[in-house]
């Protein structure tokens, strides 16, 4: 069977910077894809050009057979591939529940079953305590948490992670490692970008690494841990 998501040869450049060269990535249904690299790799540039925020160069995206290569956002989003934001980019002024309604209104038209369908998302990450809370007055690692259930409300099969899981205390990466699990368990495959090597490792199924816009490495965790390439790359950094 095919693969959910495949990238074949993403190339990306920013002027003469080469942010991404020729990347290939695979994300099988319900599998949960690592994607690490040092500061710098290429990491989130390979998130916005998969997402559609930025057209790429060369290269092709495919998703549960549509080709999505260069199209925008909105249709990417229909298509089934919901992300967050390494900076946090919730509705400050609205409420929790309202913020995760706009991810809703992506498959509802009406705002009664828009409700319900956000309600559920933040059930599944742990958040319906504060649907009335007004989303600014969140801490960090709960906004993290809202942008999740946006993503999840409007019925993604594949969320895109960035860095949603960085400068969470020990017990909120915890929190945040459950609710990862909990959505494959709803059948969402996840890409899950990470700098903290730690975290990664142990919700991966598999670990692509990004090295200056290169794809090094790409295994099991445990073998990913001991690649010298790897290594070097993060020791570099
Ligand atoms: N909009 C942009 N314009 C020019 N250079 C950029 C832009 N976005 C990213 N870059 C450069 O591309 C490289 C990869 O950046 P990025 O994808 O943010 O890396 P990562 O997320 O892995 O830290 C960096 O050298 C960065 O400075
Ligand atoms: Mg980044």
């Amino acid at each position: 069977m095919s693969a959910l998501l495949q990238v074949h040869g993403l190339t990306k450049r920013f002027g003469g910077l080469v942010a991404n060269d020729g990347v290939d990535l695979h994300v099988r249904e319900r599998e949960i894809v690592g994607l690490i690299g040092p500061n710098g790799a290429g990491k989130t540039t390979f998130f916005n050009c998969v997402t559609g925020q930025l057209r790429i160069d060369a290269g092709r995206v495919v998703f549960a057979g549509d080709d999505l290569t260069n199209r925008p956002p909105e249709v990417v989003a229909r298509a089934g591939i919901a992300r967050t934001f390494q900076i946090v980019k919730v509705f400050k002024e609205m409420t929790v529940l309202d913020n995760v309604m706009v991810g809703a209104f992506l498959r509802e038209l009406r705002a009664t079953p828009a409700r319900g369908r956000a309600l559920s998302a933040l059930e599944l990450v742990g958040l319906a305590a504060q649907a009335g809370t007004r989303a600014g007055d969140l801490p960090v690692a709960l906004q993290k948490r809202l942008e999740l259930a946006r993503a999840v409300a409007t019925g993604p099969r594949l969320i895109v992670l960035d860095e949603a899981l960085s400068g969470l205390t020990p017990a909120e990466t915890q929190e945040a490692l459950a609710v990862v699990r909990a959505l494959r368990e709803r059948g969402i495959a996840l890409l899950v970008v990470e700098h903290v090597m730690e975290v990664i490792m142990t919700v991966s199924d598999r670990v692509v690494v990004l090295d200056r816009g290169k794809r090094i490495a790409e295994g099991p965790p445990e073998t990913i841990a001991h690649d010298a390439k790897v290594i070097e790359a993060y020791l570099g950094a």
